[in-house]
């Protein structure tokens, strides 16, 4: 199993995934800057993945702020301290906009950082803790989305071929994935003939990051250029669609790595189930529609360049959304870890 995000040794080793498939790089991250960086530059990327590093970079920049702080924790030196834990849950919320996960991590670090009372270092500890178990839930999460996917899915054929976009898998997680989590649990099943990854460009996480891990575990994987999706349908190639999800509006739109909405209007155009797969952490109840989720915009030398070689004349504009919206009319379910739900059930989700 892969885990991209490990606490050891006193320090956050993370699988460096701007190099897969081609070198296994884990990089050691032992300040709450180095995450931010690692996030922004997507060493560590996926919605669940990059709030479980973010929750772990902020433990790193606890550990870092010097308070004149002994044996209790004196009102003046827990301003303080509190006021420097601010200060480092800005720089990691400022690395990603779109994936609500990332901000809902760093809360849940923050409240415990209200929440404990005590010196400095049991603030510290109690936050290493809850580091520790956003990562444990996460992974427990991302189990029972698999196998609430698997009941979800198609009842024939009997043995499905799924097409994914993006990479909503291990490496996107703290391990198993949510829609390459709905893939593992059938393919333990018996119930999955074969992955279709889209390659995703511009940054080809389906290509790179898919393909590799279906490899790992000797799933069947072809990989398609993005705009193959509708004619690999029309060939009755496909059975199902399972993604994942960046942030999901209370009324069930979601936000998922850019080509996802074109996706979803060919599955609708061909009658194949779409399915977004992904944890209760990636809705915000906050937002009532897809509309008000921020996308995030990088770098145009995303679109225009591969390796060394520029691919554009000079003269040329470019517009690089990293992410769309799926309107929740395009959505079979969402598959949560509380069960598969129809969009507009999401409240019924959290409650369960
Ligand atoms: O830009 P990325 O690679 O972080 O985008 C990732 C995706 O869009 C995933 O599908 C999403 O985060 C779900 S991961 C379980």
């Amino acid at each position: 199993m892969v885990y991209p995000v490990i606490w050891r040794n006193n320090s956050v080793s993370l699988i460096d995934q701007t190099r897969l498939p081609n070198e296994y790089t884990v990089v050691e991250i032992h300040r709450s800057e180095d995450m931010a960086q690692a996030i922004t530059t997507m060493i560590v990327r996926g919605a669940p993945a990059i709030g479980v590093a973010a929750a772990y970079g902020m433990y790193l920049g606890a550990r870092e702020i010097e308070t004149s702080d002994s044996e209790a924790l004196l009102q003046a030196d827990r301003h303080e301290f509190l006021t420097k834990l601010e200060t480092v849950a800005n720089l990691l919320r400022s690395t990603r906009p779109t994936a609500v996960n990332l901000f809902w991590a760093i809360g849940r670090m923050m409240q415990t950082a209200y929440e404990t009372v005590g010196t400095v270092a049991e603030i510290q500890q109690a936050l290493l803790a809850t580091a520790q178990k956003i990562n444990a839930e996460d992974l427990q999460t991302c189990q029972a989305i698999g196998d609430h996917g698997l009941a979800a899915l198609p009842k024939s054929p009997d043995k499905l071929i799924i097409l994914t976009h993006c990479n909503a898998g291990a490496l996107a997680t703290a391990g198993y994935g949510t829609a390459l989590g709905v893939v593992r649990s059938a393919w333990k099943e018996g119930r999955l003939a074969r992955v279709y990854a889209d390659e995703t460009r511009p940054r080809l996480q389906g290509a790179k990051l898919t393909a590799w891990e279906c490899v790992q575990e000797g799933i069947p994987v072809t990989v398609i250029t993005d705009n193959m999706a509708a004619h690999c349908m029309k060939q009755g190639l496909i059975d199902a669609v399972v993604v994942g999800a960046d942030r999901i509006a209370a009324n069930g739109d979601a936000a998922n790595k850019i080509g996802t909405y074109s996706l979803a209007i060919v599955a609708k155009a061909h009658n194949i189930p779409f399915f977004v797969a992904a944890p209760l952490s990636t809705v915000d109840f906050q937002l009532t529609d897809g509309s008000q989720i921020p996308i995030e915009e990088r770098h145009p030398a995303e679109i225009y360049q591969i390796g060394e070689t520029i691919l554009t004349p000079p003269g040329v504009e470019f517009y690089n959304p990293a992410f769309d919206v799926t309107p929740a009319d395009l959505i079979t379910a969402i598959i949560t870890e509380n069960g598969a739900f129809p969009p507009g059930d999401l409240l019924k989700a959290k409650e369960k």
